[in-house]
């Protein structure tokens, strides 16, 4: 018999795309469209439980095996590293990692360079492959204020549509890397419920955007 595959969601926007997706997949919980503040839906049917889950936490739960699947952001893998494997970029969730600054900024080589982020690891690992020195500075949100207001000279940060740069009279400097939705499964569950990860994997990766 077997067992339910426990399945983090991103609540939010995205997560909402990424349900429609496994609802196409044959994975549907009708129950979980109705709202609400419920965060666990299951359909036994299908032998599948859904939870809705802060974006940048899902890989923590798939990291420790609270679920066996999950959808993250290619940013949060980048960032933190979590010990899962990466199945599959579903396509959806799209949009870039860029270094931003205020319109005209030009960089003075000789100064420590103060770059404000949510993406330490990220920009750290950036600034250090083309030898830049850079002094970090952890945000949480809203990182385009920091340049604005001089507490950076620059931001690492993700840019999808850009209008939020540009209603700031902030412009992309450079690209770092594409970001996009993975889903990712946790390497223990990956062994004991693999035929169940693998038909997931297989039905969604015929509809991936
Ligand atoms: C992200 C990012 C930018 C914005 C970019 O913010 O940090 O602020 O989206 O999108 P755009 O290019 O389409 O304008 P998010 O909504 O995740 O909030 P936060 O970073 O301020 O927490």
């Amino acid at each position: 018999m077997k067992t339910m595959l426990n399945v983090a969601l991103p609540k939010g926007r995205l997560g909402e795309k990424v349900y429609a997706m496994f609802e196409q997949a044959g994975f549907e919980c009708p129950e979980i469209k109705d709202g609400g503040r419920k965060l666990i839906f299951e359909n036994p049917e299908k032998k599948v439980r859904y939870f809705w889950v802060k974006p940048s936490d899902v890989s923590i739960y798939v990291e420790r095996g609270a679920a066996d699947i999950g959808v993250a952001g290619k940013d949060i893998l980048l960032e933190y590293s979590p010990d899962v494997y990466e199945l599959l970029d579903l396509g959806i969730g799209k949009c870039h990692m860029a270094v931003a600054a205020k319109n005209g900024f030009r960089d003075n080589p000789q100064k420590t360079l103060r770059v404000a982020t949510k993406f330490s690891a990220i920009a750290a690992d950036y600034y250090s492959k083309i030898g830049r020195d850079i002094d970090i500075i952890h945000l949480n949100g809203s990182i385009e204020l920091a340049p604005i207001l001089g507490l950076s000279d620059v931001i690492v940060d993700i840019v999808e549509t850009g209008k939020t740069l540009k209603e700031n009279n902030l412009s992309v400097i450079e690209k770092i890397v594409p970001i996009s939705a993975r889903l990712i499964a946790n390497k223990a569950s990956f062994k004991f419920k693999g035929k169940q990860i693998e038909k997931i994997t297989e039905y969604l990766s015929k509809i991936t955007k």
